[in-house]
């Protein structure tokens, strides 16, 4: 069956008061400089090419004093036009929940509900046809899990993250086609239970190797036919494109420095 891109509606955050001036994962190093101009052409580029592909983006504005909200992925999760916000374990980025909350109030969304436990938002929820994948170990509380299940109707599953460099699901699994179960994911991000789950559910997935996995390969957005992925994760081109995907490689290596890439750019508004 030839694949087929379908249209999506982003929320993007332009990265403009980017930087890295703390550490809570471990490929954040303050004393690393950001090239502040090349961070906002490297998203530019992301942005135009959703654009060029036929999505439509939503813009929220950056704040100066949250440098991470650029990683909008982080920031709610949106699933049949409901909103789930987020609730950040780190202070640095508490006040990003609020931000978001705040534009979707004033963007026409009703179902909006403020989450008691911790959630990164789409950072550890994935939304496969028959499932809601959700991370934890990390930042998301497993409590988040019940919460959401209940709040999108949708079953629930948990997965432990066990690697620090792989602390949000996104870092480690992607969703290739959300009218099915297919994922590509990276086996060695999670415990060996989670490993056996995810191998039971999703037998036909594309495993990621160790290298395409630490060039944060995964963290990749797909329309069901485009997959946009760190340029870096070279490895996962050719298998995608066996399944009938088309990789489009994007160069986000400033943002990489904070620890996010594509996906963690990009999140997802499911009508
Ligand atoms: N510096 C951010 C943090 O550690 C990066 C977030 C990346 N976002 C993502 N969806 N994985 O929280």
């Amino acid at each position: 069956m030839p694949r087929e891109a379908s249209p999506r509606s982003y929320l993007m955050c332009p990265p403009r008061h980017f930087k890295v001036t703390y550490s809570i994962n471990p490929w954040m190093d303050p004393a690393k400089p950001v090239d502040l101009r090349l961070a906002l052409t490297q998203w530019e580029d992301l942005h135009d090419r959703y654009r060029a592909l036929g999505h439509t983006v939503s813009l929220l504005d950056p704040h100066p004093d949250l440098p991470d909200m650029v990683f909008a992925a982080n920031g709610a999760t949106v699933i049949d036009g409901r909103v789930l916000g987020a609730r950040f374990a780190h202070p640095e980025r508490t006040g990003e929940a609020e931000a978001h909350l705040a534009w979707f109030r004033t963007h026409g969304y009703r179902d909006i509900r403020e989450p008691i436990h911790v959630n990164e938002g789409e950072g550890d929820f994935a939304v496969t046809a028959s499932y809601l994948l959700a991370g934890r170990g990390f930042r998301s509380s497993p409590l988040s899990h019940d919460e959401a299940q209940e709040f999108f109707g949708r079953p629930v599953i948990g997965l432990d993250l066990i690697d620090p460099r792989y602390y949000h699901l996104d870092t480690a699994l992607c969703v290739l086609d959300d009218t099915a179960d297919e994922i590509m994911y990276y086996p060695g991000a999670f415990s060996p239970g989670s490993r056996s789950v995810l191998a039971r559910l999703f037998p036909d997935a594309l495993v990621a190797t160790e290298p395409d996995a630490a060039a944060l390969g995964l963290n990749a957005v797909s329309d069901g036919l485009h997959v946009l992925l760190p340029q870096a994760a070279s490895g996962l081109y050719e298998p995608l494109r066996e399944r009938g995907f088309e990789p489009l490689g994007m160069d986000l290596g400033e943002l990489l420095k904070g620890g996010g890439s594509v996906k963690c750019c990009t999140q997802e508004l499911r009508p």
